[in-house]
């Protein structure tokens, strides 16, 4: 296959055995802001003046040509190009022998935009991380540090209301930690899903029956199981930590009956094969149209009662490494829509009915049967 300079994503140049540019790609015009026309022919140190963060001269510094003859390369690095435009540069010597002269120098340009953005973005990531710990942190550190000063002069309740603080921000220091290794592991897509059987209705009914016995009403849950379900094969912790999410910010953000279905689906990435499909809506103030893209993103939080908002980071990430999907849209209020009439469109629809909608999550998992079974 014949590939030509001017189709790499990466800026090329190559400079022959006297120094002189014999290849200028149209990356390369493009990032050194020079015609190759201009660059073909003239000396290496000239079509490409580049210095280093210091201000020295490249070229003259690592001296390719006359350099020690043991050098076959120079790693990236970040280099400035005249009028302080950063770009990152890499350099092979090609010798036709061991030790022998450089046949060729050939050089790759690189834009440090992506590189930026990603650095810029692992600082917020830092920024965040840290204000996150360092509040519940600080209760932990003041209510220890206030008990341990003046132990004798609270009551017995006093101490223990203080010991309680100290106990749930402790317990919200280690979820964040967890949290955050899982996060890590689905950014550089370590996320491990260990298929076996999963028996998705018993662990749907479990998680209700867990929030019923810490509180809540059972008459807030509703679950619709489909008679017939394929087999389905997923990691079980993985896919109980999406159910505890799904039901649990169906419970702190949303209100009224939080329902539960659980159906069969066809796959979402292969047409043809099958899935599950499990639906958690509630009749809260759902999500705003206009927020709707970002839930799903690390740290967005929409109300006041949000926690870190990392849940659906992860519920995305761990749906999406089963080869599933997740989407999120406003519930219609099924049971009032139908009892109530519809609100004539325009003048008749008050902001109470647009209210009146929750949030509908539905993630759709194939069956990932093991390819023996299949
Ligand atoms: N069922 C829901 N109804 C209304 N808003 C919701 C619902 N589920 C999620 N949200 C909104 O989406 C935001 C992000 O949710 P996410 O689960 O990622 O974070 P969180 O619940 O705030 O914190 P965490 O899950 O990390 O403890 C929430 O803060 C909330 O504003
Ligand atoms: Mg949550």
């Amino acid at each position: 296959m014949d590939v030509q300079p001017d189709d790499l994503p990466d800026g090329l140049v190559v400079a022959d055995g006297a120094g002189r540019v014999v290849c200028f790609n149209a990356a390369a015009a493009r990032i050194t802001g020079r015609s190759r026309e201009e660059a073909l022919g003239s000396p290496l140190h000239t079509a490409l003046p580049l210095e280093d963060l210091d201000g020295r001269r490249w070229w003259q510094l690592t001296d390719p040509y006359r350099g020690p003859a043991i050098r076959t390369a120079q790693p990236e690095r970040n280099l400035l190009l005249p009028g302080g435009h950063e770009v990152l540069v890499a350099a092979r010597y090609v010798r036709n022998r061991p030790c022998g002269p450089v046949e060729r120098v050939v050089v790759t340009l690189r834009g440090t935009e992506a590189r930026r953005r990603t650095e810029r973005s692992h600082a917020e990531l830092i920024a965040t991380v840290a204000h996150e710990l360092r509040s519940p942190l600080t209760s932990v550190k003041g209510f220890t540090a206030t008990l341990l000063a003046k132990w004798e002069r609270f009551t017995d309740d006093q101490k223990r209301l203080m010991l309680e603080t100290v106990n749930a921000d402790a317990n919200r220091v280690t979820r964040l930690i967890a949290e955050l290794l899982d996060i890590s592991r689905i950014d550089s897509g370590r996320l491990e899903v260990r298929r076996q059987r999963l028996d998705l209705p018993t662990v749907v009914r479990r998680h209700v029956e867990a929030h019923i016995a810490a509180g809540e009403p059972a008459s807030r849950f509703r679950t619709e199981i489909a008679d017939s379900l394929p087999d389905l094969w997923a990691d079980p912790d993985k896919i109980e930590q999406v159910l505890a999410n799904l039901l649990e910010n169906a419970v702190r953000h949303g209100e009224g009956t939080v329902t539960i279905e659980v159906r069969p689906a066809s796959s979402p990435r292969e047409p043809g094969a099958a899935g599950t499909a499990v639906t958690v809506s509630d009749e809260g103030p759902g999500i705003p149209e206009e927020s709707m893209s970002r839930v799903f993103t690390r740290f967005w939080r929409g109300s006041r009662r949000g926690g870190t908002g990392l849940g659906l980071y992860i519920v995305k990430g761990i749906v999406e490494a089963h080869g599933g999907v997740i989407t999120v849209e406003r519930a219609q209020g099924a049971d009032r829509a139908e009892a109530a009439p519809r609100p004539q469109a325009g003048a008749g629809a008050r902001a109470e009915d647009a209210g009146a909608s929750g949030a509908r999550f539905r993630f759709i998992l194939p069956v990932g049967a093991p390819a023996f079974l299949a």
